[in-house]
């Protein structure tokens, strides 16, 4: 924010090469203020330049500018890359955005060429590709990473197929399951993530350049060819929607905040599961932080913020709806609002998603903790009502009801179903066998659950094996 809003910065900012031929007067500083996006959308510049050097090449190819123009626009944007990367680069709130400060930039280093490469090209379509192609690239490299994040979860999960431990509905214990099947549902999830992404890629994957700023150009330009050149399946149908739209990044960020809240459901289970309450497993030092004041502190710091990210993620998204909601078209500068959000959120889960794959990796389950909770709270009562069903051809119903009376003895006596004696269980349901308790320990109960997509080790066994397979 300037001091003095009334002050008139330099002239010389985008006005003095672009529309200085209408304006005689430079902005206020605060129009420059509310304006300038260039302390963002710097972020851009890769994909900026890309595109200009795409355009420039298409111009020459048919016939718009010079051959000559077009190698002298080339050597320019490419040294003006050198000097972004090589940080000498003057980055200018006065030129506004990404796109005036490479283009001034040129024109100050080769001169008339420079102003003939926004030939047939509008800020409008220069902003939807840039942003199209930085969303792409961001996708590209979330898709690694959620590909990482289920390498690491399968192979944990087939150390652990057999690890017994807690299955829980509304947190309280369920049925015994395995530390493998349990890691193995957030592959399941993540890879409905990917799916996201893909489709995300497919439907963003056509090219607006070229739609210039509303209407199209006059010009002979070859909107296919830029499109193949910048890697896009073709170039976007109508040229209003091409700079008008962001969906795109609607659907990237929806797909960002569905994955992040997957990230965030596991984290919670790392915060829960490393409470010395619960003591189901350990983090090293390396995932963990101590407190300054209480010296028995091990505190899950990197799984809170993992579970915090779907704030800021789902926040970008949100915020994004309600920038575009009620937009007529086609283009309009509340559309500038579109990056910060964006580019937060795909940095975010991007560093959700390696803090995940750190602790995955990291994180020792306590084997004899997790089989002791396993078969605690009559987690194989089930079991037994499915043993009356099948055994006594109970109606499942009246199974249930029995096993309930049988769970309520048990604790009246402090001891587990299998603490009860073959006549206590009698006393309840006269028929039962000594049959029934090859169906109440943990080990049995998991390895019995065999129906597709169940607990069973040797079910978690191959589906890790799959799933390896399948990633590589
Ligand atoms: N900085 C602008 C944005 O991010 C670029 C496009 C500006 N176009 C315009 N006609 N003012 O949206």
């Amino acid at each position: 924010m300037p001091d003095d809003v009334t002050a008139r910065p330099s002239a010389e900012g985008p006005a003095a090469y672009t529309w200085g031929g209408r304006f005689a007067d430079g902005p206020s500083a605060i129009m420059q203020a509310i304006n300038a996006s260039i302390g963002f959308d710097r972020k851009m510049w890769r994909q900026d330049i890309r595109g200009s050097l795409a355009h420039a090449a298409m111009l020459a190819h048919v016939g718009v500018i010079s051959r000559e123009d077009e190698a002298a626009i080339r050597d320019g944007l490419n040294a003006i890359a050198a000097e972004i990367e090589g940080g000498t680069f003057q980055f200018r709130e006065d030129l506004e955005d990404i796109h005036f400060n490479v283009e001034a930039r040129l024109i100050e280093r080769i001169g008339d060429a420079g102003k003939r490469l926004h030939t047939g090209r509008s800020r409008n379509d220069q902003v939807a590709l840039d942003v199209r192609l930085w969303v792409r690239d961001a996708l590209d490299g979330l898709d690694a990473q959620v590909a990482d994040v289920m390498r690491a979860l399968v192979a944990r999960a087939a150390e652990h197929a057999g690890t017994v431990m807690p299955g829980f509905t509304h947190l309280q214990p369920a049925q015994p399951t395995t530390f493998g099947h349990h890691l193995m549902a957030y592959v399941e999830m993540l890879s409905r993530d990917r799916g996201r992404l893909a489709d995300c890629r497919t439907r963003l994957n056509e090219s607006p350049l070229g739609a210039a700023a509303l209407c199209g150009t006059g010009f002979p330009i070859d909107r296919h060819m830029t499109a193949e050149a910048l890697g896009f399946d073709r170039p976007m149908r109508n040229s209003l929607d091409a700079v008008a739209s962001r969906d795109f990044a609607l659907e990237f960020l929806a797909a960002c905040a569905i994955c992040a809240t997957h990230l965030s459901r596991f984290a919670e289970e790392v915060v829960i599961w490393t409470n010395p309450y619960f003591g189901f497993v350990k983090l090293s030092d390396a995932f963990t932080t101590g407190s300054s004041i209480m010296p028995q502190k091990r505190n899950p710091d990197a799984a809170e913020l993992v579970r915090a990210k779907p704030g800021r993620i789902a926040g970008a998204l949100v915020g994004l709806l309600t920038v575009m909601k009620g937009l007529p078209l086609t283009y309009g500068k509340d559309m500038q609002e579109d990056k910060e959000g964006l580019f937060d959120a795909a940095e975010n889960l991007a560093l959700a998603l390696a803090a995940t794959a750190g602790m995955v990796r990291d994180m020792q389950p306590v084997v004899g903790r997790l089989a002791e909770a396993a078969g605690a709270g009559f987690s194989t009562a089930t079991d037994l009502a499915d043993w009356l069903v099948r055994e006594l051809k109970m109606p499942f119903r009246e199974a249930h009801h029995a096993t309930g009376r049988l769970v309520a003895k048990a604790e009246e006596m402090g001891v587990d179903l299998a603490g009860l004696t073959i006549g206590e269980m009698r006393a309840v349901e006269p028929r039962i066998t000594d049959g029934v308790f090859g169906v109440l320990s943990v080990a049995a109960s998991v390895r019995s659950r065999t129906s597709y997509g169940g607990t069973a080790p040797a079910n978690v066994a191959a589906m890790a094996a799959e799933w390896a397979e399948r990633l590589g």
